[in-house]
């Protein structure tokens, strides 16, 4: 980790005070790899543009999405868009929850001091401000603090997408959900047994008690048991992690079950797991279950409605732990330790 200059480094809150309005405080990459590249540097603070809201972010969420874009791993999400030799956007960082400080001419649903929450891909949320367009905001959820709302958007939202829009729950179905105890699995969980769903999670021994506390009706530990072990069969699988192979998935589905790929690390540099999910959707057409996958995209109709959940109490966000802004790189490197329990949050 380095600092950009010696004031910050021994008073970050008086090189705060003391620095230009213009300026503002960020974590930066100029390249791709390990946490090592990220430094925290005084930057030029963005200006709303016309469709724009200037956000002064209060939390910033951490998870796989965040790393990915950090590393360039694997090489397919280069060519997707984020910079084939470095990333596009100097500064990483996808969820954020704060206030509104300036709106541009064009933007109607917010104003100056509103608490939104929303995604900042290729804006940047590891920064003081954060300049998005309004479509990617909605207000903050009025029961939840900053570092709650920010654990939201990206997880939830693909959560959501996963349940309700290609899974299509429906009351009754026995739900299988990999990796519950994750930012993506703990929000399935919820909505799934919001659906009337018997949910059963999978997660790591010490996110056992977390899962049942979320509503999981029955929990696996897969370090001690696999989902196939006793025959257990379930009309969806929500497979958001673990990288189990087609034929032992589709072995705990009823024969006219659903196996949904959220997804899964450990696939590779080039191409990560995507070979599974594409290798998924081929044998689709060929077996009497389903087999598919998707990619989240983030929409204003579906943020309002995650924010419609949390006010509800039908979902909540699980926040594992909290680190300030300078603190990124160490962030990342708990993140890439694995069994986070929850979504990681950068406070402000
Ligand atoms: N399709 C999309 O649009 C979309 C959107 C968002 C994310 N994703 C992808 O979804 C994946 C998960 O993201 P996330 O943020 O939820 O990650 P995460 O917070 O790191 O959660 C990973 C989960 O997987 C569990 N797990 C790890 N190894 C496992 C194994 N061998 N068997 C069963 N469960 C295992 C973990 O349990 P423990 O922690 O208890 O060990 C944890 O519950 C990533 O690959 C991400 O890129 C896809």
């Amino acid at each position: 980790m380095q600092l950009a200059n010696t004031a910050l480094m021994t008073r970050p809150t008086a090189g705060v005070e003391l620095m230009a309005e213009t300026k503002m405080n960020a974590i930066v990459q100029d390249e791709y790899g390990s946490a090592d590249v990220l430094r925290l540097e005084q930057t030029d603070r963005p200006v709303a543009g016309d469709n724009e809201v200037l956000v002064r972010v209060h939390a910033a969420g951490v998870d796989r999405g965040v790393w990915h874009v950090v590393t360039g791993l694997p090489y397919l999400i280069r060519i997707a868009g984020f910079g084939l030799c470095a990333p596009k956007t100097r500064i990483p960082g996808m969820d954020l929850a704060g206030v509104v400080e300036a709106v541009g001419k064009n933007v109607t649903r917010f104003k100056r001091g509103d608490e939104v929450f929303g995604t900042a891909i290729g804006a940047g949320a590891f920064a003081e401000y954060a300049s998005i367009r309004e479509d990617k905001l909605a207000l903050k959820p009025s029961n939840l603090s900053f570092e709650q709302a920010a654990a939201l958007p990206v997880s939830a939202l693909a959560a959501l997408k996963g349940v309700r829009d290609v899974a299509k729950v429906q009351p009754g179905q026995k739900v299988l959900v990999i990796g519950a105890s994750g930012g993506v699995g703990s929000f399935a969980v919820q909505i799934a047994k919001s659906y009337g769903a018997e949910v059963t999670g999978v997660a790591s021994t010490r996110n056992i008690e977390g899962v049942l506390a979320i509503g999981a009706d029955h929990v696996i530990d897969y370090t001690r048991e696999e989902i196939t072990d006793g025959g257990r069969k379930y009309d969806v699988i929500l497979d958001i992690a673990g990288n189990r192979s087609l034929s032992q998935l589709r072995r705990a589905l009823t024969p006219k079950g659903m196996l949904v790929i959220v997804g899964g690390e450990n696939g590779g540099r080039w191409i990560g797991g995507v070979d599974r999910q594409l290798r998924a959707m081929m044998l689709s057409p060929f077996v009497s279950q389903k087999l598919t996958t998707f990619v989240s995209m983030e929409n204003p109709e579906d943020l309002q409605h995650v924010k419609e959940l949390a006010e509800a109490g039908t979902i909540t966000a699980v926040v594992s732990k909290t680190f300030p802004l300078s603190q990124v790189p160490d962030a990342i490197r708990y993140l890439e330790q694995g069994h986070p329990g929850g979504k990681i949050v950068i406070t402000m």
